[in-house]
């Protein structure tokens, strides 16, 4: 259940990956919350096409919609354009929003952590990624900093959906009878309407530098597949190069936001 969260009146939101997962939900509660919402993606057929890695066409896009804030989600998680991707493309809209002056929030992830440290991430935490994706986040996360000091980097980890949402591929996963789920590699699933209404409250905030936005429950990815699933999977060990437990420690954003940010027990219990 959500509480009602007023946000600033005459926001006019730019959604860079605004046509994925995440980008569509948040630009479904800006809209309904009365932002002015402009979606831009790569090549679907809704919103606006823009390459990120055009710096040309991305500082084209923010010039034209002269945004209140940008919101960059745009990434791929592999193959031979991730990293251009993810970090000419982060670096790309960085400059640009910096260029126009407006709010800058960057989303990132937890495996920017190896999961090896014993406890959860603090935002303090020096990032040790050691996935090709984990370094392309890590970098990225550099090059927003020094394009856009006064940019909002969110981590967060698995984002999900649940009952009445449309699926995460982490929940068309846990319902894939041929896969089998790792039970040491911990993550901290974050709801995907949790997670935009959080974002959304950010963007209205003067808060800048890392900050940790994911569900305050640890689970493997086993549990959460069981969680899902309602019945038990077939379990392994993660192979020893994979991130394992990169639990985010959210305490700082909870403190700043009114927006509630469930655990997997309370989102598909
Ligand atoms: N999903 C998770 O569990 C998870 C976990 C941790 C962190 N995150 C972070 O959350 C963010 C959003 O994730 P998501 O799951 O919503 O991603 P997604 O569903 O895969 O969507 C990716 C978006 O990036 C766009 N894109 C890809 N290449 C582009 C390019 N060259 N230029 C412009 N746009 C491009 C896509 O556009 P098209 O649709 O047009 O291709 C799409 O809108 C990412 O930064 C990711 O690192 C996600």
């Amino acid at each position: 259940m959500h509480v009602t969260i007023s946000y600033k009146v005459g926001m006019r939101l730019l959604v860079i990956g605004g046509t994925g997962y995440l980008g569509r939900e948040v630009c479904r509660v800006a809209s309904a919350a009365g932002w002015e919402v402009v979606q831009a993606g790569h090549a679907s057929g809704h919103g606006i096409a823009v390459d990120v890695c055009d710096p040309a066409a991305v500082e084209h896009l923010v010039d034209d919609v002269a945004p209140t804030a940008v919101l960059n989600l745009a990434y791929v998680q592999e193959g031979p354009r991730a990293w251009e991707v993810n970090v000419d493309g982060a670096r790309n809209v960085a400059r640009a929003a910096a260029t126009q002056g407006c709010r800058l929030l960057h989303l990132s992830t937890d495996v920017v952590f190896d999961g090896r440290l014993g406890r959860p991430y603090v935002e303090t935490d020096a990032p040790s990624p050691c996935t090709d994706y984990g370094r392309s986040k890590a970098e990225a996360e550099r090059a927003v900093a020094a394009q856009a000091p006064a940019a909002l980097v969110v981590r967060t980890s698995l984002i999900v959906g649940g009952p009445g949402c449309e699926p995460s591929r982490h929940e068309l996963a846990a319902l894939d009878d041929t896969l089998t789920f790792y039970d040491d590699e911990v993550r901290c699933p974050v709801q995907v309407t949790d997670l935009a209404h959080a974002l959304l409250e950010l963007a209205a905030l003067d808060v800048a530098g890392p900050l940790h936005v994911a569900g305050p429950e640890a689970l493997s990815r086993a549990e959460l597949a069981e969680l899902i699933r309602g019945a038990p999977v077939p379990r392994a060990p993660a192979p020893p190069d994979r991130p394992l437990d990169c639990s985010l420690d959210s305490s700082s954003a909870r403190a700043l936001l009114r927006a509630t940010l469930r655990g997997a027990h309370r989102v598909f219990g």
